[in-house]
Parts: C-alpha cells; structure tokens; sequence
C-alpha cells in the first residue's frame, strides 16, 4: 500500500498567544514556553468539520491525480463530527460526489488518522478496495471551553488527508507502511474527555451552563501517559519494520506539545531537527495534526523516496499509534 497524496486545510482566522491573553489570564510566555504554540487557526461558525475535511480531500485527490468516481472507500477520523449522524464522511462523500464509496467515520481522537491508516491498508492488502481516502478533521474550537485556561490554549482546527493504493508490484523499493504499532487503555478515559452531550450525560442548560459539553483534561495526567506510550510505541514500530533509530529520516509526531517531541527523541537519541513540528501555527488540531504535517512535509520536500518517516500519536481513549512510512 503507498501514499499516492496527501492535502490539507487550515481556516483563515488566526488566534495568536497575544489574542487569548485577552480571553484568560494567560501569556504569550506561559504558552509558548510550557507548549511550543504561537497561534491556531479557528473555522467560521458556519464551516463545520466536513467542509475543512471536504478541502484537505480536493487536495490530497489532485496531488494523487485521483478522481471522486474511483473512491471506493473514505474513512474520516473525528471527535468533532458535523453531527451524531450522519457520520461526517457520508457528507465529505456528497461533498465529493463520490458515490463509488463506503464511508464512515473512526473515533480514536488525536490517534484517529493513524488507525484510518491502518484500518484502510487491511482494506487495500487484502484486495476489497483499490483507492482510499482517508482524513483527520476536526473543529475542536466548538467543544473548547473558552474560560478555562488549562484548555483554550491548547487547541485549533483544521484537516489533513491523503490517498491510499496498493503498490506497484513492479516498484523494486517496497514502499508504503512497513509496521504499525495501534493500542488503547480504556483506564484512561477520565483524563481527557468531553463529558456531556453524550447518552451518559444527555446535554441540559445546567450542565452546559458548567460546560460539561466542552474538553475537559488533566494535562499532567495526559503529559506522562502521552511520553511513555509514545516512546514505547516508536520502539515498537522501529524494530518491527526491522530498523533502527538511526534509519528514521524524519519524525512526524502528533501536534500538542514540543515538550513531549524532546522527550521522544531524546528516548530515541534522534536529532531534534528530525522531529517535524508545525504546532506553533496550529496548536493541537487532535486527528488532523498529524495529517497536515504529513502535507506540509511532503510539499515542503523534507521527505524523500525511500526514506523511513515515523509516524507517532496518541490521544483521548486513551488511545496511541506509531507507524513506520517508507515514502
Ligand atoms: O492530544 C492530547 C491532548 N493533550 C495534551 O497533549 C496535553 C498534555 N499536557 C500538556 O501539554 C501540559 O500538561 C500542559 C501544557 C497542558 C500544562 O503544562 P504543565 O507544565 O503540565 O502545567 P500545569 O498544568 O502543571 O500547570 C502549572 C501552572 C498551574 O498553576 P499553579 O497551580 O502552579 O499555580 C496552572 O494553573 O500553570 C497554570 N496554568 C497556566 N498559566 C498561564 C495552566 N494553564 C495556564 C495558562 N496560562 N494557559
């Protein structure tokens, strides 16, 4: 299976450090010292998470030079879906007019577009479907709780995608993912959550009014898990492709904090510089961080052909995934 393309979309507003120190008691300083971010991009009200899902899609389908018609699979990976139902990528496919696809959505929060990879390489190595799009979209702006600092500073919104097919059975360099490492520990799920809105806590004006129906998180909490399970899952993946730290060209980790990337590559003893960040434009925009990295690598050229790229999130669930990518 090879990435035949890959897209992405950011809205236009900017919400800079210096904007949010008017919203909370903040500081550019607190924020971009304890995260690495400078400023997010937040969609207008009325652009829900398919129409920034339906952008990064066009994109990633020119680059592969794919047409609507010859999807025959779209898996969007979310936690801010346009609605309970219909999943969001039954509208990204009318969006498309793809209608030689199955669609559905995956919840696995800032992990999901690393279990859309894998889930989709099953459906392509096993011969059920030839051209996959897969996407990372969220809106994480419309479940932030805009009063408390802990939170609001963290998050933007925006979305990654990219075209999966199987691979050229005459391409001598075997290209495409060469491991993958997926895992979830449902002990965790009090860490990071939105707890109402849901059948457990139908929403009602008393709890919207404490905002139970926006992200709630124990960061310190979320900071440790996040650094063990991350590091341990890049061993994993590294040494079942059959490689070592050093053949990793390039780390594409998850979006959420530069502190948690040091800490993985000083695990991995990997140069900084190989650690591809793009959190101080964007902030943490959960299952599509790692979806625009994979964009902005790719059109920026830090990616070569036959290089071994590390992909690596983890999220609410809590739920993680690593990846090795020979590009
Ligand atoms: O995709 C997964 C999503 N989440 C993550 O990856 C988050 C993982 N966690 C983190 O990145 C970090 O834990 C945070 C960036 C969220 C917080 O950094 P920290 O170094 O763990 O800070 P802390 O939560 O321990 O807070 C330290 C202090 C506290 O004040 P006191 O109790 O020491 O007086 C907080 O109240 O910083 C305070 N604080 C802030 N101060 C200014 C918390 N948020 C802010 C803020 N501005 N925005």
């Amino acid at each position: 299976m090879t990435i035949a393309g890959t897209g992405s979309y950011v809205p236009e507003r900017v919400l800079t450090n210096a904007d949010l120190e008017k919203l909370v008691d903040t500081t550019d300083d607190w924020i971009f010292s304890r995260t690495g971010i400078r400023e997010r991009r937040i969609a207008a009200p009325e652009e829900a998470t398919s129409h920034l899902a339906t952008h990064a899609a066009r994109r990633a389908m020119e680059n592969a030079g794919v047409t609507a018609e010859q999807l025959d699979l779209i898996i969007v990976a979310t936690i801010s879906p346009d609605t309970f139902f219909p999943s969001t990528a039954c509208h990204v496919q009318r969006n498309l007019g793809a209608l030689n696809a199955v669609a559905f959505d995956i919840s696995a929060a800032c992990a999901g577009f690393l279990y859309a990879l894998q889930i989709a390489r099953h459906f392509i190595n096993s011969g059920n479907r030839k051209t996959v799009l897969i996407i990372g979209a969220d809106k994480l702006s419309g479940i932030t709780n805009w009063q408390d600092r802990n939170t609001c500073v963290l998050f933007g919104d925006g979305a990654g995608a990219a075209i999966l097919q199987a691979r050229d059975p005459t391409d001598p360099t075997p290209r495409g993912v060469l491991s993958t490492v997926m895992a979830s520990d449902g002990r965790l799920t009090d860490i990071l959550s939105v707890p109402g809105g849901g059948s457990a806590m139908p929403i009602t004006p008393e709890n919207a009014d404490q905002r139970l129906n926006t992200i709630h998180m124990m960061g310190r909490e979320v900071f440790k898990a996040a650094v063990k399970h991350t590091c341990e899952a890049c061993e994993t993946a590294i040494a079942r492709a059959g490689l070592k730290p050093e053949d990793i060209s390039l780390m594409i980790p998850h979006q959420a904090n530069v502190r948690i990337v040091d800490a993985i590559c000083e695990r991995l003893k990997l140069p900084p510089e190989k650690a591809f960040l793009n959190l101080h434009k964007y902030g943490n925009t959960s299952g599509a961080a790692i979806a625009i990295a994979l964009d902005e690598a790719a059109r920026s050229g830090r990616m070569k052909k036959g290089d071994n790229i590390l992909l690596v999130a983890f999220g609410a669930g809590f739920a993680w995934a690593a990846s090795i990518i020979r590009w």
